[in-house]
């Protein structure tokens, strides 16, 4: 369970999260909405210990340990996977490379490349091509795909379905919500609240750096006036 708890970040003199506290357990796909500039990526970052933004309060535990002052490559070694807001490939590098740079093909198990192109069959056929030559769905697909590669228990989502076609936005959303059932933890930044509502099992909205509410999916289902002026309608 990651469990995150007055966190307070800043960059430089400038507070951009101020208190934040939520949590995301094993198998639930949690969303977190927010219009553009709110505090959703500067708290991604903050959960994977990146270099910026500085996390001057508060704690942000996983299964009962402090991530606070690992680096983002301990993070990642113990199993919480980032999809990174603009996909950030390797132009260079082909599809194949992308999958296999973090596991060899000599690992047979948990995720491997061809498992993951069992579940994208898109990036099957683009193997062979190359990080810039791919489209902006099939670079979303690549960026799962190597985010999976880690075997991870948590993945953070920044925006996945961002500049994405409707079609692959459904599709996104499928594979979101398989995955959630396989017992992994998603948390899922989106700005969409029906995109969000069609994967996940709960919601917290953050305005200006503060979680202003937190509902499950079939409250808000029921009911979202309450949460529509923190959003963008779309
Ligand atoms: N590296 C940085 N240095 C200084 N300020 C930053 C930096 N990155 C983000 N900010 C500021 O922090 C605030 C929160 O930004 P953040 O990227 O976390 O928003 P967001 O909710 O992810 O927005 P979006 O939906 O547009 O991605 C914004 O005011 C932004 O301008
Ligand atoms: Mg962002």
């Amino acid at each position: 369970m990651l469990e995150i708890k007055d966190v307070q970040s800043f960059y430089g003199e400038a507070l951009v999260l101020n208190g934040v506290t939520m949590n995301v357990k094993p198998g639930e796909v949690v969303a977190l909405l927010g219009r553009n500039g709110m505090g959703k990526t500067t708290l991604i970052r903050s959960i994977m210990c990146l270099a910026q933004p500085q996390v001057r309060a508060g704690s942000i535990k996983w299964n009962g340990e402090e991530l606070l002052g690992l680096k983002p490559h301990g993070v990642a070694q113990r199993k919480i996977a980032l999809v990174p807001q603009g996909r950030r490939l390797f132009p260079s590098l082909t599809v194949t490379e992308h999958l296999t740079m973090i596991k060899p093909t000599s690992v047979k198990e948990g995720w491997t490349a061809e498992k993951i192109f069992d579940m994208f069959p898109r990036l099957a056929e683009r193997r062979s091509h190359r990080g810039n030559q791919l489209s902006g769905g099939e670079r979303q697909m690549l960026a799962v795909g190597r985010a999976l590669m880690i075997d991870p228990e948590v993945v953070l989502m920044d925006e996945p379905s961002e500049g994405l076609a409707p079609v692959m936005v459904q599709h996104l959303e499928t594979i979101i919500a398989e995955l959630g059932k396989t017992g992994l933890g998603i948390l899922l930044v989106e700005q969409n609240l029906y995109s969000a509502l069609a994967v996940c099992d709960r919601v917290y909205v953050m305005e200006t750096g503060r979680i202003v509410h937190e509902a499950s999916a079939a409250e808000v289902r029921t009911d979202h006036s309450s949460l529509m002026k923190y959003l963008v309608v779309q």
